[in-house]
């Protein structure tokens, strides 16, 4: 879910809605606003979009105070019932909350008894919390602060009191929230990005704090009341970054963007002999290490079984690749000198940011690899290695996934002292330029999607070795955008069991760039064929043969899975495009997932 909340000498309406349409990647369910005006507090909620919610918010309303939300359902249906904002009883208090409180149900148990509830959510138990201190007779400060210290869990909160109009009230635990400061107003927001519009200067705010916004000055204290005094933080983000120009969709403009993003990883990790390098101290880090743990999910998870090989090729280090969800939970037999590499592109990931908090209790030195400079994953770990890919605004990750095997690579081969060498820079620019030759080839692109998906109710993608782990992303792209049911799989293991649901015509992809399996994966074709299968084999220049649909340009073996993604990722958005799907904001997801 996405907060803001303005307070200032502006129109607050539309810099909210602004600010709401910025974080819509974060969810999408259903969105709504409260505001203070000279009549008390007004709100307007609707399930859906935030055009959705824009289309009940009179032109004119008078307000210099307001906050908003925009939601991605876990406690409750996605319904107007149950979004945001929530308000207490008597209708005094409202707040939006990002995050999930586990203690609810024990709370209302003690507290809460009589309180009739008028939606589902976790969050309504917290404002109806305040609402309750404040009826015995607490300061709203008071009442907010003592609700806060009793809730379990993750929250981001701002809150409006009628009895308060000049204040926001805002307080942040484990999810995400940064507030903003300008000469004429005071912001709070998920992200940067959602405030840009009014300021670039940001102050981070830490787990436990509370903040009172006011028009002219903000007050951050600790849960006890002790005050805090932090200096802000220029944002650098340029709002053409975060806008669409002249395309359709966020989605196609990030697909674009990855040779350039290629190429200013590329001047981001060059030293000043023209060689490229990281940070000495993680470097350090990374030799005292006897093996090294990836944490990761989704798309960065297919980026870090693709790192495991370079740092066992390029650092002869030797890795496991874990999904965050899982290894929080069950934390596998440790070596000696674990250390922790986090890849995650928006850096707020809770499932990864639970193992984060995990491993440094026990001691072990982290790393996160994110996009995000100043994201709650960056600043936790002992170290950062950034992506430089910019904001990316589709919920299907594309140029984050090529920035993670770029620096992945580059921090690999910094390391060194594995059997495989490479001169890394000069196929880096190599891969930039076969990347860009892909994305000028989008009309063959589509073509081969009609060809292939039309109809097609389910899909199969497999590749051997690197291919198998590209094969993986391939499948979830087009599952995530076009709701086409898909599977990677390594080429050999399909005869193990999947190819009973191969059947006349069933779409399978099959990659075949790495040369040392070839044969192997060329024979796992012929296998599929003989069932039926349509198949569609994207092969590499120097190791092609005459019926392959699709000839990549030539790359180092190892940054193939670089190149290969490209036509996967352009395939699924045509065909997402073609089903009318909304390509940019998918069904059921959010891009930055801040609840476990
Ligand atoms: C969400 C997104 C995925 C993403 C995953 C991990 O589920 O929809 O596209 O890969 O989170 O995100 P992270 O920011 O940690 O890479």
């Amino acid at each position: 879910c996405g907060i803001v909340g303005y307070i200032g000498r502006n129109q607050a309406a539309e810099i909210l809605l602004k600010g709401l349409e910025k974080l819509e990647y974060r969810g999408y369910d259903s969105a709504g606003i409260a505001f203070q005006t000279s009549e008390g507090l007004t709100m307007f909620k609707e399930k859906g979009r935030i055009v959705d919610l824009r289309a009940v918010i009179p032109e004119k309303i008078d307000t210099y105070v307001g906050i908003g939300h925009t939601r991605w359902a876990t406690h409750g249906v996605p319904d107007q019932k149950n979004s945001h904002p929530h308000s207490s009883a008597s209708g005094r208090f409202t707040l939006v909350h990002n995050g999930v409180i586990e203690n609810y149900e024990k709370l209302i148990k003690e507290y809460l008894k009589d309180t009739q509830f008028s939606s589902e959510t976790d969050t309504e138990v917290v404002v109806q919390l305040i609402e309750h201190f404040a009826e015995i007779g607490m300061s709203t400060e008071d009442a907010f602060r003592k609700a806060l210290s009793l809730l379990h869990g993750s929250y981001a909160i701002a809150m409006l009191d009628e009895e308060n109009p000049d204040t926001i009230f805002v307080a942040k635990n484990r999810s995400p929230l940064l507030v903003g400061i300008s000469e004429d107003c005071n912001v709070v927001a998920s992200d940067a990005m959602a405030m840009l519009q009014v300021t670039d200067q940001f102050i981070e705010l830490h787990d436990g704090e509370v903040v009172y916004l006011r028009k002219d000055g903000i007050i951050i204290e600790t849960l006890a009341g002790d005050k805090i005094e932090r200096a802000s933080y220029t944002a650098e983000l340029d709002m053409s970054d975060i806008e669409k120009g002249t395309y359709d969709h966020y989605m196609l403009k990030e697909i674009d963007e990855q040779p350039g993003v290629l190429r200013k990883i590329i001047e981001a990790y060059s030293t000043e002999e023209g060689t490229l390098d990281i940070a000495p101290m993680i470097k350090q880090a990374f030799k005292q290490a006897d093996r090294l743990y990836i944490i990761a999910a989704g798309t960065s998870y297919h980026a870090s079984l693709i790192g495991k090989e370079y740092f066992e090729k390029l650092a002869g280090l030797p890795v496991e690749v874990h999904i965050s969800s899982e290894f929080g939970y069950n934390i596998p037999l440790l070596s000696k000198n674990p250390l922790f590499l986090f890849i995650t592109q928006s850096g707020e990931t809770a499932d990864s940011r639970q193992v984060l908090v995990k491993i440094k209790a026990l001691g072990y030195p982290s790393i996160t690899m994110t996009n995000v400079p100043g994201s709650t994953l960056s600043r936790e770990a002992d170290h950062t290695l950034l992506l430089y890919a910019g904001p990316e605004i589709a919920v299907a990750s594309t140029k984050a996934y090529t920035a993670q095997l770029a620096v992945l690579a580059i921090t690999a081969h910094a390391i060194g002292g594995g059997a495989q060498m490479i001169d890394l820079k000069k196929e880096l620019a190599l891969t930039a330029n076969a990347i860009q030759t892909l994305t000028d080839m989008k009309e063959e692109i589509a073509k081969i999607a009609r060809e292939l998906l039309t109809d097609k109710r389910n899909a199969f993608f497999i590749g051997r070795a690197l291919d198998y782990y590209v094969s993986l992303e391939g499948a979830l792209k087009l599952k995530e955008i076009s709701y086409i049911q898909a599977e990677g799989f390594a080429g050999g293991e399909l005869k193990h069991g999947t190819i009973a649901l191969i059947e006349e015509g069933t779409p399978v992809i099959a990659l075949a760039t790495q040369p040392s399996v070839s044969p192997n994966i060329r024979s796992n074709v012929k296998e599929v064929l003989a069932r039926g299968a349509h198949a569609c084999i994207i092969s590499m220049e120097g190791n092609s043969e005459t019926d392959d649909r699709l000839i990549l340009p030539y790359v180092h073996p190892l940054l193939t899975p670089l190149v290969a993604v490209i036509p996967l990722q352009l395939l699924s958005y045509y065909e997402s495009l073609h089903r009318g799907c909304d390509v940019d904001k998918p069904r059921n997801l959010a891009k930055s997932v801040t609840v476990e």
